[in-house]
């Protein structure tokens, strides 16, 4: 598949989609991918209501998926059913790759990739940074660097340096994703919320980088608001439409729709479609909530 297949079918890399929702003040949706209901879910809203979305593979999802080849052709192939006339801008995009993942992604078709090197020292990071991002505009591929851990707890969490933005800003990266005391996951009750003067100074000192907040769960709505206003142009959301994706499913099960022999609800396509559905309704959430919903009309 060349360039030119994939983008008549609106794959594209996400330069074009962040510079515009960082200009026009919303963010994109980077909505993590778990299986095949989770892609044809996030395809079919962004076709469905005219909103570009960045599909974003963890390495331990494209492992479980069948490897980078299987995730790029799956998404192209939904794409080639669904979006070929409206081409509505999608993007795939590995999340947190480390330095040879970003190569595999590369290689298979990717077309955005983050490289997380910020469990590395600053120096190597910025090394692993640059090399990468050669490759990377070399093949017309998107990329997100990071700086400041996002862990999976508040103990793990590192504060992005100013300084060490402003660097990276230079190197011409497309986006930039920061620990601004976000986590993966679920909040603890002791949670402070988003140290939005950090975000402030390093939106000023990175001016036109668009920033990227993950750990998108369970934040409120004010505060994303409020980090889109100050330069946040891509919002990484997964646990949350994990849950949507568990609850609906319980709700099957204990409903005893499954035992339905009439009906067939034992047939797996009922009952993931029934779990499809609520991640459909918790991206549709988002895009509303970050202000990319049918920007794409
Ligand atoms: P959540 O699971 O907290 O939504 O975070 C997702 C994320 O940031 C992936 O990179």
């Amino acid at each position: 598949m060349n360039n030119f297949d994939v983008k008549s079918f609106g794959i594209v890399n996400a330069r074009v989609i962040l510079d515009k929702a960082l200009k026009n003040h919303y963010a994109i949706a980077h909505i993590n991918a778990n299986n095949l209901e989770w892609i044809k879910s996030t395809i079919e809203v962004a076709v469905e209501t005219n909103s570009p979305v960045i599909i974003g593979f963890s390495m331990a999802a494209v492992k479980y998926i069948g490897g980078y080849k299987c995730c790029v052709d799956i998404c192209v192939d939904i794409a080639e059913e669904l979006n070929k006339i409206k081409k509505i801008p999608i993007v795939i995009h590995l999340d947190h790759g480390n330095y040879e993942a970003c190569k595999e992604a590369i290689n298979a078709g990717f077309t955005s990739i983050m490289f997380d090197g910020s469990s590395l020292p600053f120096e190597e990071n910025l090394t692993k940074t640059k090399d990468l991002l050669v490759l990377a505009n070399k093949n017309d591929v998107s990329f997100e660097a990071e700086l400041g851990a996002i862990g999976s707890n508040l103990a793990d969490g590192e504060l992005a340096d100013i300084e060490e933005c402003k660097i990276f800003a230079n190197l011409g990266i497309t986006c930039l994703a920061i620990g601004i005391g976000n986590i993966h996951g679920i909040y603890p009750d002791d949670w402070k919320g988003l140290n939005f003067a950090l975000l402030n100074d390093i939106h000023h000192a990175t001016m036109n980088m668009p920033l990227v907040l993950h750990g998108g769960t369970g934040i409120s709505d004010e505060q994303i608001q409020k980090s889109i206003s100050l330069g946040i142009a891509k919002i990484n959301i997964n646990t949350e439409c994990q849950l949507a994706f568990a609850k609906a499913i319980r709700k099957y099960i204990e409903s005893e729709y499954d035992l339905d022999l009439v009906k067939k609800g034992y047939d797996p396509r009922k009952i993931l479609t029934f779990g499809a559905n609520a991640i459909k309704e918790t991206i549709i959430e988002k895009l509303k909530l970050f202000g990319s919903y049918g920007v794409n009309k």
